[in-house]
């Protein structure tokens, strides 16, 4: 059932605990965006897509909550366990910094969630290695790949110092969580057959495809002006959907593709063709 997407705060004691461990949010220049400065189209667009980045944050403490519990069931070892463990609160508190983006622009656009369905389902009758495998593969090396690497080209074109440090402080966490899949099949790629590469392989197309209206649809390959500034709209954090799909598509190739080919989970060229084609 899908419901509003809507976050409590609890302060006191949570609030303290989080601070202390995540102390940079407070340091933002928050406050200090004026959306009357800037074309209304503009601002309602930046305006949804900082409350999707926030919905998609969430997703992504889910998503390492099930990562973390696949290594943990895999005997991962220990230091990675802990490393993927302080993710989580990374996360959480990207939650925070791009809800408060929105709020910023004038606060956040309604949205329904379906959390029955958050996160990707995992097919039954997988073994305990497996899961791990196919879960950092999803999360980390793609999902976390494609999102790192395509905000760094929206991040140089942001021109207000407040979305530039929110992007900022991301990027910096991202690029860890990014290195996790790498850390992981370094030490688990003795372990995995030549069949439960093929399936890894068959993961990747699929989480592909998921991402393929980034450059496929309507949107993505319009060559009418947009409806918005585009100028306002890069200066407050974000591409309009024409200029972001050869940018996906970039990311797609050289962040994803290309080094998991380098560990033998692999595509064809015939799949890859239709991919990006
Ligand atoms: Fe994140
Ligand atoms: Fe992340």
């Amino acid at each position: 059932m899908k419901v509003p997407f809507e976050l409590e705060w609890l302060g006191g004691a949570a609030e303290r605990h989080f601070r202390k461990a995540r102390p940079r949010t407070e340091e933002l220049p928050w406050g200090t965006v004026d959306p009357s400065r800037y074309d209304p189209a503009a601002v309602d667009r930046a305006r949804s897509s900082w409350t999707e980045v926030a919905i998609n944050e969430y997703r992504a403490v889910a998503s390492f909550s099930e990562v973390l519990r696949a290594l943990v069931d895999a005997k991962a070892p220990l230091d990675l366990l802990g490393m993927t463990s302080d993710f989580l609160a990374d996360e959480c508190a990207h939650v925070e910094l791009a809800s408060r983006m929105a709020m910023e622009l004038g606060g956040a656009a309604p949205r329904l969630v379906d959390f029955d369905r958050f996160t990707g389902p995992l097919r039954r009758g997988l073994t305990a290695s497996q899961r791990a495998n196919e879960l950092v593969l999803r999360v980390s090396c793609i999902s976390e790949a494609f999102s790192g690497g395509t905000a760094t080209v929206s991040y140089e074109a942001t021109s207000h110092p407040l979305p530039r440090a929110v992007y900022g402080s991301i990027l910096r966490d991202e690029a860890h969580h990014r290195r996790l899949g790498g850390l992981y099949f370094e030490w688990a790629l003795s372990r995995i057959d030549e069949a439960e590469l093929r399936r890894l392989g068959q993961v990747l197309l699929a989480s592909l495809r998921g991402l393929a209206p980034f450059w496929k649809s309507r949107s993505a390959t319009s060559k009418e002006a947009p409806a918005w500034s585009e100028a306002d709209l890069g200066a407050l954090g974000w591409l309009g959907p024409a200029q972001f799909a050869p940018v996906a598509k970039e990311v797609v190739v050289r962040d994803i593709l290309d080094p998991l080919a380098t560990i033998g989970i692999t595509i064809t060229a015939a799949e890859r063709a239709e991919l990006l084609g």
